[in-house]
């Protein structure tokens, strides 16, 4: 029997002891693991080779994946698509684990529909933006990272009795910057999903440098960087010109993706694969998705993963309000 397993999309933390883990698990299961490289790309081009404990020693601190990733536009075809079956067959794998997020979940399944590929998805993304999960692997690493980043900035930025704006990642989703704005202890959030008011805010902080304020910290989400939105250069100029504070811009970039795991993050990296490789040797189940919700694991069809839009919990939103006001 011989399972594979591939990360697809953006990479994130955590990726490598779930590649780790998976070739050791496989081993004291008696399965041949094999790593596909470079994503879709590369299940594409046969990119794909049987893996040995050396592949994988040495690589649980590391942040981003040994195997690489991509994103592929071929695989949207079926010729593509059989070629990548053909690859497969060479090496009679039939069951991927593939780490990502819901595009590359949905890419599978219809590989799965093709050919009957059996494959289990494991939540991978630092955006945290996947429906019917509450943890996405990647998104603590994210998070130490912003942490640290927004402690530094905040150190300049109250040598200088300055403002910050700190963008973060996310795609559309405003997860990172909401839990950031939190846990920094930010003045403001701005996140496409809570609603701002940016003249009470205004009013807020002149009072609060009025009454002896040095300094401000903003955090935005890059989803915010849209018309209906303030972006991080008009929250900039407006912190600058409506409330007279000299202000900086730090937009931190793909720094988010990279880092060494954490220790949340090697755990779950670890049962999120255990769990699926346990599944996949067990039953015949088509496609499906690993997802954690109230620290439990369970799987899921790709259809219930794609019925909705991930919402950030609206307890989460509720610590944010004073921060929009
Ligand atoms: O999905 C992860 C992510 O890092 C998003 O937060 C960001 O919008 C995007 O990927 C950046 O993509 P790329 O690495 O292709 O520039």
């Amino acid at each position: 029997m011989s399972i594979a397993i591939m990360t697809s999309g953006g990479d994130c933390a955590g990726m490598n002891p779930a590649i780790k883990q998976f070739v050791d698990y496989c081993f004291t299961k008696d399965v041949q693991p094999y790593l596909i490289y470079d994503g879709l790309e590369g299940l594409i081009d046969g990119d794909i080779k049987a893996a040995t404990y050396e592949d994988v020693a040495g690589i649980m601190h590391e942040g981003g994946t040994k195997i690489r990733s991509s994103r592929s536009k071929r695989f949207f075809e079926y010729e593509y698509r059989k070629q990548a079956f053909e690859n497969l067959q060479k090496y009679g794998i039939d069951k991927i684990v593939i780490l990502g997020g819901d595009g590359s979940f949905r890419a599978l399944n219809q590989f799965h529909k093709d050919f009957g590929v059996n494959f289990i998805g494991v939540p991978a993304t630092i955006d945290n933006d996947i429906f019917g999960t509450e943890y996405c692997l990647g998104v603590d690493t994210a998070l130490n990272i912003i942490r640290q980043a927004t402690d530094a900035v905040r150190d300049t930025s109250s040598s200088f009795k300055r403002a910050c704006v700190i963008e973060t990642m996310g795609r559309d989703c405003g997860y990172l910057a909401l839990v950031s704005a939190i846990t920094c202890g930010a003045e403001v959030c701005i996140i496409p999903e809570l609603d701002y008011d940016l003249e009470s805010i205004g009013n807020r902080l002149k009072d609060e440098l009025e009454k002896g304020r040095k300094y401000i910290v903003c955090i935005v989400a890059e989803g915010c960087n849209h018309d209906k939105c303030t972006s991080t250069n008009q929250l900039v100029q407006w912190l600058e010109t409506d409330i007279g504070i000299e202000t900086r811009a730090t937009i931190l970039g793909h720094v988010q993706r990279g880092g060494n795991p954490t220790v949340f993050d090697r755990l779950m990296a670890s049962e999120f694969v255990t769990y699926s490789i346990d599944k996949l040797l067990s039953d015949h189940i088509g496609g499906s998705v690993i997802v954690y919700n109230r620290s439990e694991f369970q799987f899921v069809t790709i259809e219930h993963v794609n019925s909705q839009k991930y919402k950030i919990r609206d307890d989460l939103l509720e610590l944010a309000k004073r921060l929009v006001n």
